[in-house]
């Protein structure tokens, strides 16, 4: 194996996605269940302090952004601390985070003045009954304050994630357009993924990019930025009736960007993950409270990502989704 956070086919780690809980304060129906989900105990989780070791080791070997997801990130308690202690890793890496909103007007000054650097917040519906319905919680004002106190701190570019499902928004994904267009968040429509802790999805259900790009189509003119723009980002963006505002789609599903792919994972319990549909799981927590050196945990991170799979393989006939649902694994 050559040095570095490498896989067989070449493609290098360079974003690290944190899952710092499993917990959540909506039960988005997509999800998981209206009872929720049996909760990590607590003593399976990774303490600040581990976390921290563990993205230091990864930053030191070619990570540059830590991106901090749940499970809802905001609800763990110490999460203004743990920002704080990312900003303080050499390198520092930029680091981003990915909330459902909820509890974002509370903290998004104290998070950006601890050093994050950006927010991207999921919103799937603006109306306020398809919201309750959807997310089983009466929480979109809270959702939009959230939004507006992240653009306020700074927390820039604020962009907003949607989820696009038949019969629930994809008759309305024009109206999330213009309001995102109105406050100047970026807004992401993205396909559905087999990723429910119910195992419920079922590709016919799945509203595709082609028919997202079509329904924004009937109101505004999208042009597609040059592909060369687009690196490893997931999202393929196009001008809104000439720009500067843009719309992006992830494609997830229909035109998977794994062969760019430059994430890793790392979960709240201290497994690391080659990829959301990784088939291995490599556990640090045991190593690191038996006193593993910092070697020998890149060795093991090293090792997990060798084994990276050229892609998700959903729609293969031997595709497995993954033991963990979404909110374990982190979005
Ligand atoms: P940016 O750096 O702002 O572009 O963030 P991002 O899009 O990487 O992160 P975000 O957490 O906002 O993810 C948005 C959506 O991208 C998620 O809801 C997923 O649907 C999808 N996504 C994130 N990571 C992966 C991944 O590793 N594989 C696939 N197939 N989809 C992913
Ligand atoms: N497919 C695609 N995206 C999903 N998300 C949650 N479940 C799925 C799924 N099955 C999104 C959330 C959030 C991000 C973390 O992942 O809506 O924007
Ligand atoms: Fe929570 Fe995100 Fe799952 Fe909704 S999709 S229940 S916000 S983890």
């Amino acid at each position: 194996r050559p040095p570095g956070l490498v896989d067989q086919f070449g493609r290098v780690a360079r974003d690290l996605r944190v899952s710092v809980t499993d917990r959540c304060n909506l039960r988005c129906t997509y999800c998981m269940p209206a009872e929720g989900l049996p909760w990590m105990p607590k003593a399976e989780m990774l303490t600040d302090e581990e976390m921290l070791r563990v993205i230091g080791v990864f930053v030191r070997d070619g990570v540059t952004q830590v991106r901090l997801t749940g499970g809802e990130p905001l609800l763990r308690r110490s999460i203004v601390q743990l920002v704080a202690g990312i900003a303080a890793l050499e390198p520092r890496p930029r680091i981003a985070m990915t909330t459902n909103g909820v509890g974002l007007a509370r903290v998004a000054q104290g998070l950006a003045d601890a050093g994050l650097d950006r927010v991207n917040v999921s919103l799937d519906t603006i109306d306020a009954e398809t919201f309750t319905q959807l997310t089983r919680r009466d929480r979109l004002s809270d959702v939009e304050a959230g939004l507006k106190a992240a653009a306020d701190a700074g927390l820039t570019p604020v962009k907003v994630n949607a989820v696009a499902m038949r019969g629930i928004n994809d008759e309305t994904v024009a109206d999330v357009l213009d309001w995102c267009l109105d406050r100047g968040y970026e807004l992401r429509f993205i396909e559905q993924m087999p990723l429910d802790a119910q195992h419920a999805w079922d590709r016919r259900d799945m509203i595709t990019a082609d028919e997202i790009r079509a329904r924004l189509s009937e109101r505004h003119t999208l042009t597609p930025l040059p592909a060369e723009a687009r690196g490893s980002a997931p999202a393929e963006r196009f001008l809104v009736d000439g720009g500067p505002a843009t719309v992006g789609i992830i494609a997830s599903v229909t035109a998977p960007f794994c062969a760019a792919c430059d994430r890793t994972r790392l979960t709240a319990d201290g497994q690391v993950r080659n990829c959301l549909f990784s088939r291995t799981e490599t556990d640090l927590r045991t190593p690191l409270r038996d006193g593993a050196t910092d070697d020998e945990l890149l060795d093991l991170i090293r090792g997990e990502m060798w084994r990276k799979r050229r892609g998700h393989g959903i729609g293969d006939p031997d595709f497995v989704q993954p033991d963990r649902p979404m909110s374990a694994i982190g979005g």
